[in-house]
């Protein structure tokens, strides 16, 4: 059956042929708008009401299932090329507009609020239906870019025993009997009794066995789910996010951020060209939402011209360094609503200061690079200290406008005493990371990657405010509902 997307870009024809979907509105007795979730627009069915029976228009409800059947002509309407002149409706499931109205699916503008509270709804009102097939086409071509570029798909493991960030935030799993659970000599519990014979979580980050897998295949990405239980309620953060991990052997930093910025592009590019009437659609609502803020919170672009910004633009390469001192130089604004000012170095950025870079100073989206050695993770790579004896790493963090951090990567530390150092200075248990280390004794050769949070980069394409409002079933600290 061809979907209503392919059908409006087709010309008339007289061949009879049947749609099913669900009636968004119903008009006069004649007009009804059936979506069937391949895109944003209705196909506009014409009924003849003398025709029909009484019974059966009276169940042509909006959020019904229905089966038109009928001949593509064109439309004399506004907007559109062509309609089905129907020849046949069959209501497949109905649905009753007293229950519809207390529902999302009734037709008036609803909160975001209100949106999540039914999750198992929205997918079907136009915001979301948007978003969502942005959200797949995104995916679609993340994998693609990887898979013309030579590279492998790892299927890193969801359940892990280590803790790939060193950060501690990650979910226990356990099968033991909460209230009852086997103890230890010393009164603790015993996880040694547990499925795994030890404690397992859910992972970070597939990074750690990606690494693994790049020093065999050249070069893999990873595309997966994460779980991160840091308990930050923010517009930007989840509990479980999707993450993409490029890991390439033989790549540095710069090759890291090459790569970064071309597949950002290359990813955005795509959506632009495959989806834009969704595009166009969420365009009209941000301008919308925008109305209602105050002048001084409003997007200084649209969402197309800010997607075209971005690939028109490179990035701005600044080292971490060099952002202290702008921060360092740069005057709180009059209302000191932010405080840019950052008095030392090797204080971790928070995000007001990215903001402060990225919206204020550069205006563009930013690569920041070789971080401060304390307040970065265990297998990054230790740079030779600078001038003043200060010690680095090969990170870097890419900043977007209205974002955020939306990647975060580095080159590893390839040498295996230099790593084991720092995994004993940083307490990093190597019983649990024996084989991370021990890969670097085999043929350990430069290597670089980065983890792309995908909810963030869907939350750019589509300028959506909220993370919540661009996964189906957002998972976030206090709500697993659904
Ligand atoms: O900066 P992060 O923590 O980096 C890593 O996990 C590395 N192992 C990646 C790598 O080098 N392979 O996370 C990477 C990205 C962030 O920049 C952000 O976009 C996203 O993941 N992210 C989150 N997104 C939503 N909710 C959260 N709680 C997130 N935490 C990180
Ligand atoms: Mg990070």
């Amino acid at each position: 059956m061809k979907r209503i997307a392919a059908l409006l870009k087709s010309d008339p024809s007289m061949q009879e042929i049947t749609v099913k979907g669900w009636v968004r509105s119903f008009r006069n007795d004649r007009f009804i708008a059936v979506n069937d979730g391949s895109t944003i627009h209705n196909l506009q069915c014409v009924v003849d009401p003398e025709t029909m029976d009484r019974e059966l228009l009276d169940q042509i409800n909006i959020a019904a299932a229905v089966a038109v059947k009928g001949t593509l002509v064109e439309s004399e309407g506004k907007g559109q090329r062509v309609e089905l002149q129907a020849s046949e409706v069959k209501v497949l499931a109905p649905a009753d507009p007293e229950d519809v109205k207390k529902t999302v699916l009734s037709p008036k503008r609803h909160n975001l609020e209100t949106l999540r509270e039914q999750a198992h709804l929205r997918v079907r009102t136009n915001t979301f239906g948007a978003v969502m097939r942005v959200r797949a086409a995104l995916s679609f071509a993340i994998h693609r870019y990887f898979q013309e570029q030579g590279f492998y798909q790892a299927h890193t493991p969801i359940i892990t025993g280590s803790d790939a960030e060193g950060a501690g935030e990650m979910f226990r799993i356990s099968t033991l009997d909460p209230k009852n659970p086997p103890l230890t000599d010393d009164g603790a519990i015993d996880y040694k009794k547990d499925f795994f014979g030890k404690e397992s979580n859910l992972t970070v980050s597939g990074q750690l066995e990606a690494e693994t897998y790049a020093m065999g295949l050249g070069q893999v990405y990873t595309f997966g789910p994460t779980f991160r239980a840091e308990n930050s309620n923010t517009s930007r953060h989840l509990a479980e996010f999707w993450m993409i991990e490029p890991e390439v052997a033989f790549n540095d930093l710069q090759d890291n951020m090459d790569l970064a910025e071309d597949f950002i592009k290359d990813v955005i590019q795509y959506v632009m060209e495959n989806c834009a009437d969704d595009i166009d659609f969420l365009e009209n609502r941000l301008t919308q939402e925008e109305k209602s803020k105050p002048q001084a919170e409003r997007s200084p672009m649209p969402l197309k011209e800010k997607l075209e910004f971005v690939l028109k633009n490179n990035f701005k390469r600044v080292s971490y360094t060099e952002a202290i001192d702008i921060l360092k130089n740069s005057k709180p604004n009059k209302k000191k609503k932010f405080q840019y000012l950052i008095e030392e170095w090797g204080a971790d950025l928070q995000s007001e200061h990215e903001r402060f870079l990225v919206e204020k100073h550069f205006k563009c989206p930013v690569i920041l690079f070789d971080y401060p050695a304390k307040i970065k993770a265990f297998y990054m790579r230790l740079n030779d200290k600078d001038n003043e004896g200060r010690e680095t790493v090969r990170a870097m963090d890419i900043l977007f406008p209205g974002i955020g951090e939306i990647v975060g990567g580095s080159q590893r530390e390839e040498r295996y005493d230099v790593l084991k150092q720092k995994m004993d200075t940083m307490g990093i248990p190597e019983e649990e990371l024996w084989w991370y280390l021990e890969m670097r004794k085999f043929g350990s050769v430069t290597h670089s990657g980065f983890g792309l949070g995908f909810e963030r980069l869907v939350m750019f394409v589509t300028g959506m405010g909220n993370v919540r409002d661009v996964i189906p079933y957002p998972r976030t600290p206090g709500n697993a509902a659904f």
